[in-house]
């Protein structure tokens, strides 16, 4: 039988270790109480649209940060991620030639997997940072310590994003459809310049005929979305918002519209599969190179028994030099499953590497490279390509190598912010956006 909390009969990886287990549950019980960030209904919307992006009608751009940072809650910095998710998906739209779904990593991107429990440094080990919900990137003893306190700072900060962006969207935020808010000068560095500024102008001129059609000022109205999502790793963090609403059948999380499991937690027997399993949200998978069909057949079973368009979503993530040999497999393995799959591209983090003097990093090249070989594929086997999933900031950042104004591993150093995985900066984030309205055009106008 599932519950919110049925979960913990199961293996549960990548949880925090308290020290203190009562106050845990205090905090559990406390933020059981609270109102929740999302609505049934909003949720339910989302995962029509999903199923809209399934059939091929719709396209998904789900983007933001790799880890959001209680610091960065604050106003530019929030209107600068939603000037670039809007900005993108307007390009998108031109290229698509249908809706884009807006889907931030934002309102609860807090918690983070880790490839080891510990970090050492000049022979001192402490627990890794997991994520402003769990401890503190600082390297110290105190900031390294799970802090149950923190989940409830994360669910207000979750809270004041959302409040704003919602705010953002209702109201001035109007003026950002105006392609001359774009910032272009980056442009002039691309052998692409010239098409990027028919792209923008074709935006332009579809806004105008769209006010002077229909008499608003493009984004005067309410109709354009912003979707949250983020990973569903720290479980009681997830169930305690899970409930019952009234006059609807079956549980929500109300933390997020889209709630995915990240690679190193969708072990099907595992605790996080289990947690899914009993939301209505659209679930999202993250898979890469060593899925098994076995894996594929077992998540369709308990996620998705009714291979219902817009449940599921496999965001995949191999890498530019394998997705060639892996994607393929998997399109085989769900199509003999019979599932109805949103199928998202996440190019980041099969790109990873570290430099030689050991910082995280990833190539723009290689990063659009798989997101061309994505459409590539998914087009020769049939089917299409739904939207893809990219960590990015709209600030000036230099953690990403690459792109027009060619940001080398010498600047890394520069700009660095990330405490986890590197994003591209506003400049790379809207070239890969032109590039990927440019493929799309090719392929299919
Ligand atoms: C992430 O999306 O930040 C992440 C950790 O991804 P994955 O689970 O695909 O490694
Ligand atoms: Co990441």
């Amino acid at each position: 039988m599932w519950s919110p909390d049925s979960w913990r009969q199961k293996p549960a990886l990548q949880q925090p270790e308290y020290s203190d287990p009562a106050e845990v549950e205090r905090v559990l019980s406390e933020l059981r109480t609270l109102p929740p960030l999302v609505t049934s209904w909003e949720i339910l919307h989302l995962r029509a649209q999903l199923a809209e992006a399934a059939a091929g009608r719709q396209f998904v751009l789900q983007a933001g940060d790799c880890a959001e940072r209680f610091v960065d809650c604050t106003a530019p910095r929030l209107t600068n991620t939603l000037k670039v998710l809007l900005q993108m998906s307007m390009v998108l739209t031109v290229g698509a030639s249908r809706p884009i779904i807006r889907i931030g990593r934002f309102a609860g991107q807090y918690a983070k997997p880790r490839s080891t429990d510990t970090e050492t440094r000049d022979g001192v080990s402490l627990p890794s940072y997991r994520g402003d919900n769990i401890n503190r990137p600082e390297f110290s003893a105190a900031a390294r310590r799970p802090d149950p306190q923190l989940l409830l700072r994360g669910y207000e900060r979750a809270a004041l994003t959302l409040n704003f962006v919602r705010a953002l969207v209702k109201g001035g935020f109007a003026d950002l459809h105006h392609p001359e808010y774009f910032d272009l000068d980056w442009v002039k560095e691309s052998p692409l310049g010239g098409e990027y500024h028919r792209m923008v102008q074709t935006i332009k001129d579809s806004l105008r005929f769209v006010e002077n059609v229909l008499g608003v000022r493009a984004g005067d109205t309410d109709r354009i979305d912003f979707f949250t999502a983020h990973e569903a790793l720290h479980l009681g963090y997830e169930s305690a918002q899970t409930r019952v609403v009234p006059r609807r059948p079956g549980a929500f999380n109300l933390l997020t519209h889209f709630p995915w499991v990240g690679l190193r937690t969708n072990d099907p027997n595992g605790a996080h599969i289990e947690y899914l399993r009993g939301v209505e949200n659209p679930i999202g998978i993250k898979v890469g190179g060593s899925c098994t069909r076995d894996q594929v057949a077992r998540w369709l079973d308990i996620l998705d028994p009714h291979r219902s368009p817009g449940r599921l979503t496999f965001i995949h993530r191999f890498g530019a030099r394998k997705i060639g040999e892996c994607l393929p497999r998997l399109i085989e393995y769900a199509r003999e499953e019979g599932g109805h799959l949103v199928w998202i591209c996440d190019p980041m983090h099969g790109n990873t590497h570290a430099t030689a003097s050991g910082v995280k990093t990833r190539r723009f090249e290689d990063i659009y490279s798989e997101v061309e070989q994505a459409f590539d594929i998914h087009s020769a086997m049939g089917q299409t390509l739904g939207g893809v999933h990219i960590e990015l900031t709209g600030e000036n950042v230099t953690e990403c190598i690459g792109g027009s104004h060619g940001v080398a591993e010498e600047d890394l150093a520069r700009a660095y912010e990330s405490e986890v995985d590197p994003r591209l900066n506003y400049e790379q984030s809207m070239e890969l956006a032109f590039l990927i309205a440019r493929k799309m055009k090719n392929g299919t106008l």
